[in-house]
């Protein structure tokens, strides 16, 4: 089922609840048309992600098509197309002079939204596949707002007022690290980002599961055993939503557009012998804004919900 927007994009479904292909116009054409941006900007707040298969984008256009979704942002950290500053490298490439052409990571990675240590996170996230091999990884995207809807009510309403706080652990999203990484202190696990663990999809309304990637994380109000419990019954039950996934390979020429406040991203590692080159793009999203709090509870409650009187 093909279906448009105002008769001017033809959109395909590529999963049951979110994405879709974007297919009578290229990437190029988007970039150089602020109308065909306003219809992406209204596609991607209903779909989430949006994919322009097998393309041919160059720097510039990469650039202007992801500033239409949000002010661009240099993750200063990665590594660059040389000149550009907001068009980062993922590559495990290694370049004739023994220098890294990108992160130098072909990890598998997990379940994650980027940066939520970030008082701002990034909004728009784009890959672009330049250099894709044979054993090219896919890449996963999960919608958390359908996790959420599938939580059983006893877990909406023990998570709807907590906070977590989003630490930086080095390389916390590779596999490996995540399952062999040892703890840091909790005095550090406490310096952070606090971030709400229900937020508000600020394009739909819809509440959203908003998980720090590691288990270990520290929820406030909490000690340390009930917290890992409660995240780790969160993931458990969240990788468990195949419904809510959109699996596939980012192929040579596919320009990726996705909602990093709604969707969760992760991929499968590939052979360190075969060299892979993705752009990667990010757009300023904006401050957590948590699903509930107790002036909303208050509004909208049942008495089960709110035990204490309002704080004013
Ligand atoms: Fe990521």
């Amino acid at each position: 089922m093909h279906f448009s927007i105002a008769g001017t994009l033809e959109l395909a479904p590529l999963s049951p609840t979110f994405g879709v292909d974007v297919l009578n116009v290229s990437a190029a054409e988007c970039a150089a048309s602020p109308d065909l941006q306003a219809l992406l900007r209204a596609a991607i707040a209903q779909h989430l992600l949006l994919r322009f298969p097998e393309q041919a984008v160059t720097p510039d256009d990469a650039l202007a098509l992801t500033a239409a979704f949000g002010p661009l942002m240099d993750l200063r950290s990665a590594s660059h197309v040389p000149g550009r500053q907001f068009l980062q490298v993922l590559s495990n490439g290694i370049d004739a002079d023994g220098k890294r052409c990108g992160d130098g990571n072909n990890s598998a990675q997990i379940w994650h939204t980027d940066a939520g240590q970030w008082d701002v996170p990034p909004g728009i996230s784009v890959f672009y596949g330049v250099l894709v091999p044979p054993s090219a990884p896919k890449n996963g995207y999960k919608n958390m707002a359908q996790v959420y809807a599938a939580l059983p009510q006893r877990l909406k309403e023990q998570i709807q007022t907590l906070k977590a706080v989003h630490h930086m652990y080095p390389r916390s999203v590779d596999v490996l690290v995540h399952q062999k990484g040892a703890s840091l202190p909790r005095e550090q696990r406490e310096v952070g980002q606090v971030q709400p663990l229900v937020r508000r999809h600020l394009g739909s309304g819809a509440p959203v599961l908003y998980l720090p990637s590691r288990r270990d994380s520290v929820i406030l109000g909490m000690p340390d055993a009930a917290s890992r419990s409660l995240l780790e019954e969160l993931w458990d039950f969240t990788n468990q939503q195949h419904h809510c996934d959109w699996i596939a390979t980012t192929r040579r020429g596919d320009f990726v557009v996705f909602d990093n406040t709604a969707l969760v991203h992760n991929r499968e590692g590939w052979p360190t012998s075969e060299r892979r080159d993705i752009w990667h793009l990010v757009t300023e999203g904006e401050a957590v804004t948590p699903m509930f709090t107790r002036k909303t509870l208050n509004l909208n409650s049942t008495a089960s919900v709110v035990s204490e009187a309002p704080a004013y």
